[in-house]
């Protein structure tokens, strides 16, 4: 079934110039780009972005890492998109996620992890509107 979801490279893949290699993993799964844009975000978007964890006690310096500078939306289309984005970023701890991933090869950190894909097609449908209100 293809499926369309929202991934942010977030601030840290900005900074450390791993952009191209991160979209690089994408690219050769063989999903594709329908939309992308670099951006610099506000608390307000990402405290809609993270809706559901705006009370939990990581997400005062999520919020400020996601905000500490440019990152880059985009949304990916492809056979079980979700799903297959989620296995290629790994687990959400860098120090735990398996070799291969995208965090269990660039990260080591569960905040500084590189990556967002949305969690469910609900999720993709809200992500997408949020940034992508034109798709
Ligand atoms: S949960 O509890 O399963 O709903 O949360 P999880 O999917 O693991 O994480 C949701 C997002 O919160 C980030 N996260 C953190 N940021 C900072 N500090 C800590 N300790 C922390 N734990 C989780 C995590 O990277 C997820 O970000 P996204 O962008 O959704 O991948």
């Amino acid at each position: 079934m293809t499926q369309r979801t929202l991934v942010l490279l977030k601030p840290d893949t900005v900074r450390r110039g791993l952009v191209g290699e991160v979209l690089s993993r994408f690219e050769a799964k063989g999903l594709s780009i329908v939309a992308m844009r670099h951006q610099h975000i506000d608390a307000a978007l990402a405290d809609q972005h993270y809706a559901e964890h705006v009370e939990r006690d990581f997400y005062p310096p999520l919020r400020d890492f996601v905000t500490s500078g440019p990152l880059v939306a985009l949304v990916l289309e492809g056979d079980e998109a979700i799903e297959v984005v989620r296995a290629l970023n790994g687990a959400t701890d860098g120090r735990k996620a398996a070799p291969g991933t995208i965090r269990g090869d660039l990260s080591l950190s569960n905040r500084e992890n590189l990556v967002h894909g949305s969690d469910s097609p609900e999720s993709a449908a809200r992500e997408i509107a949020l940034w992508f209100a034109d798709l």
